[in-house]
């Protein structure tokens, strides 16, 4: 029998995870329909996944077969509710650690994404800048690393902008 732990709020969370990084594209949406119909309340996505969208689809699909409710499950929006439960949640790698050690030349770069850039470019900010603000947007906290002084200073410069793309 699954196991729950009831919040604060008295809802119920399964302590088990569907985990979605990596997962490609075109066998995330299956993945997570199959988990659906299995149970799995509890998601795990994230922009940097690059699979969002597809994650998305197979969620609003189980919603309109009724298998879920959306209040049911625990999502992205585990970010608001720590929100107001007074806990921040804090983005790690928020740039998509582009110095991690592992890096392979074809994996895709956050810092060089063609929409991150043109948002940027409106905004006339860098691709770093959007992608810390983002995080501070959803009342949430990021740690950009550098060792750049100027990254370093342009890093802190996200409070006179507002993004509503
Ligand atoms: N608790 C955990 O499990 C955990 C796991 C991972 C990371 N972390 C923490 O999170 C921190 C950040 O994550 P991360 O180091 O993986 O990666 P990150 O902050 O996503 O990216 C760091 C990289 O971005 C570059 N950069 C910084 N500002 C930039 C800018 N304005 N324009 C262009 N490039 C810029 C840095 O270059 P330069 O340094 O050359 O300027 C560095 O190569 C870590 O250093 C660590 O403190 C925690």
């Amino acid at each position: 029998m699954a196991t729950f732990v009831e919040l604060s709020t008295k809802a119920k969370m399964l302590v088990f995870d569907l985990g979605t990084w990596k997962s490609p594209p075109n066998k995330v949406k299956e993945a997570m329909k199959v988990a659906i119909d299995a149970e799995y309340h509890h998601i795990d996505c994230a922009y940097v996944y690059q699979n969002e969208n597809e994650v998305g689809e197979a969620i609003q699909e189980k919603i309109q077969e009724k298998v879920v409710k959306w209040e049911d499950l625990f999502i992205d929006k585990l970010i608001q509710y720590c929100y107001y439960k007074g806990i921040i949640v804090t983005a790690y790698s928020p740039l998509g650690s582009p110095d991690r050690p592992w890096a392979k030349p074809e994996d895709p770069s956050l810092l060089e994404d063609p929409k991150i850039k043109e948002i940027a470019a409106r905004h006339k900010k860098s691709s770093a800048q959007v992608h810390i603000r983002f995080h501070i947007q959803r009342n949430g906290m990021a740690i950009p690393k550098s060792v750049t002084p100027e990254c370093i200073v342009e890093n802190f410069q996200v409070f006179n902008f507002q993004m509503n793309d």
